[in-house]
């Protein structure tokens, strides 16, 4: 049975976009606005303000204000594992003793960089960072965004168990001066350690007499890295309250911060700090994660949108999709309730995306014509991130700005129904002063927190991840037990490819 704030939500008529700034002068103003570096626009969506007061009564009605309060106060929010989730903490946004173990980590991990800068651990030119999922998506943004070709570390993130991955990093790194980062919040995830024996492998292959005296393990479970091997110096123990998906603040983040230096690193997290005080503080009706889980939500259960799309017109944020396809799909993915009950609305829609103009001349004619809908989202930065000449980024800017208004306007055809554009295609744009730490923190950190204002409203629980353990359990069968049991066609392709 639909609450009565989803029953009022419902009961709206759709408006029309192509007409929506005409009959409000002001709606620009209305349905845009700026924390920190960032602006945020929403207003070429559907959103008016009769959605926004019925969405604003469903925030009521299903506590988010409370929801959200219990998340800053580091209270056990994800109910079905009994624990907090303290991100922000690391932040300095939380509960004071989790915020005071965060600042003592990352006094930590300064620390340590400051050892290795001064080769306590040998020369270090290279760095191979082993991790997957949140143990590697937040670094390799960063990594890829702030650094590039002026890193002052060579930084290979690998996580995929396929030795190729590691096999390309290891051909062109110095055995003699590399240090390995195990990055696994449960320190057991067989990618992870498969990759980590290996690069130890490859350093004894290498005559190094003490592989184990170059590594890192970033945890958040010492103990196992202590047995595996690590020296109790070199292990960063994290909060373990802290879910993978929201990691990278912690000691996760540690080789951005060794490759971009620690101010950069501190700047990230002051940036993410801004945005989580935004968040907190904000009024509905002036909250950006809020808002863009509202319209989130309008084009999921009302629109029946099942993707929602993100393109980033710029080059440095070229790995954004990917780590937000984790931290949307992994969170929100969900049927049940935090009660266990069946979901009274479809959650987290995919996420997909790319980069412009790349995707302009791939598959944004879908976008345009075809027969989905797809809420889109431009990314981009004010100053460009190159010194070539500024024509590159203008024609970059203009056409994203072009490619929202298009798919807003339309166009009409009635004698070539094939060159016709519908329009009435919503997108919102995010508009950065610049790809710097502190604005590419506080973006994540607006993420993070839309992210959970969507499973506030939708009553779920975004901190679990039960759905990733099946496979991982039948895997696990077959790594022990052999292929038994199993229907046909798992069975023949078992035989066919490992005999
Ligand atoms: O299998 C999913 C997952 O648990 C993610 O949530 C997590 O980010 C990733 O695997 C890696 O886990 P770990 O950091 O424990 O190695």
């Amino acid at each position: 049975m639909p609450s009565p704030s989803w029953t009022a939500i419902h009961a709206q008529p759709v408006p029309e976009l192509k007409t929506i700034f005409d009959n409000d002068p002001d709606r620009l103003a209305k349905h845009s606005l700026s924390v920190g570096p960032i602006r945020f626009d929403w207003s070429k969506t559907h959103l008016n303000a009769d959605l926004l007061s019925a969405f604003q009564q469903l925030a009521v009605e299903s506590d988010f204000a409370g929801k959200r309060d219990a998340l800053f106060a580091g209270a056990k929010v994800n109910n079905t594992e009994g624990r907090a989730a303290e991100h922000p903490a690391e932040r300095g946004e939380g509960n004071p003793e989790s915020v005071a173990a965060a600042k003592a980590l990352h006094a930590r991990m300064r620390a340590l960089i400051d050892a290795i800068e001064a080769d306590a651990l040998g020369p270090v030119r290279h760095i191979i960072h082993v991790g997957i999922g949140g143990s590697a998506l937040g670094p390799n943004l960063i990594v890829d965004a702030l650094g590039g070709a002026d890193n002052r570390y060579d930084v290979a993130i690998v996580s995929n168990v396929d030795g190729t991955a590691l096999e390309a990093a290891l051909d062109r790194f110095d055995p003699t001066a590399t240090i390995l980062a195990v990055a696994s919040k449960t320190f057991t995830t067989t990618e992870t350690m498969l990759n980590a024996a290996s690069t130890i492998n490859w350093m004894v292959e290498a005559g190094i007499d003490d592989p184990y005296g170059r590594v890192i393990a970033l945890t958040a479970d010492p103990e196992k890295a202590l047995e595996w091997g690590v020296d109790e110096t070199r292990v960063l123990p994290f909060n373990e309250n802290v879910g993978g998906r929201y990691s990278l603040w912690s000691s996760i983040g540690f080789p951005a911060a060794l490759a971009l230096g620690w101010d950069a690193f501190e700047s990230l997290l002051e940036g993410a700090a801004v945005m989580d005080r935004h968040f907190r503080l904000a009024e509905p009706e002036a909250n950006a994660p809020l808002l863009a889980a509202f319209a989130d939500l309008y084009y999921a259960r009302v629109i029946q949108c099942q993707t929602r799309a993100l393109f980033a017109y710029d080059e440095r944020l070229k790995l954004l999709p990917s780590y937000l396809q984790q931290l949307e799909m992994e969170s929100n993915g969900k049927s049940v309730t935090s009660e266990g009950q069946p979901v009274d609305g479809p959650t987290a829609p995919i996420t997909w995306g790319g980069v412009g103009t790349d995707a302009q001349h791939a598959v944004f004619q879908l976008l345009h014509q075809g027969t989905h809908t797809v809420p889109v989202e431009f990314i981009a930065s004010i100053e460009p991130g190159h010194t070539l000449d500024p024509a590159h980024h203008r024609t970059l800017l203009v056409n994203c700005f072009a490619q929202g208004a298009a798919l807003m306007r339309g166009k009409d055809n009635a004698d070539d129904p094939a060159r016709a554009y519908p329009g009435n295609r919503p997108s919102t744009t995010i508009l950065l002063e610049d790809v710097t730490p502190q604005s590419l923190g506080a973006l994540i950190a607006f993420y993070e927190h839309r992210t959970f204002a969507n499973a506030a409203l939708m009553g779920i629980n975004p901190f679990d991840q039960f759905g990733v353990e099946l496979g991982k359990q039948i895997a696990k069968s077959i790594e022990q037990d052999g292929p038994t049991g199993f229907d046909p066609s798992t069975m023949a392709l078992i035989d066919l490819a490992l005999g």
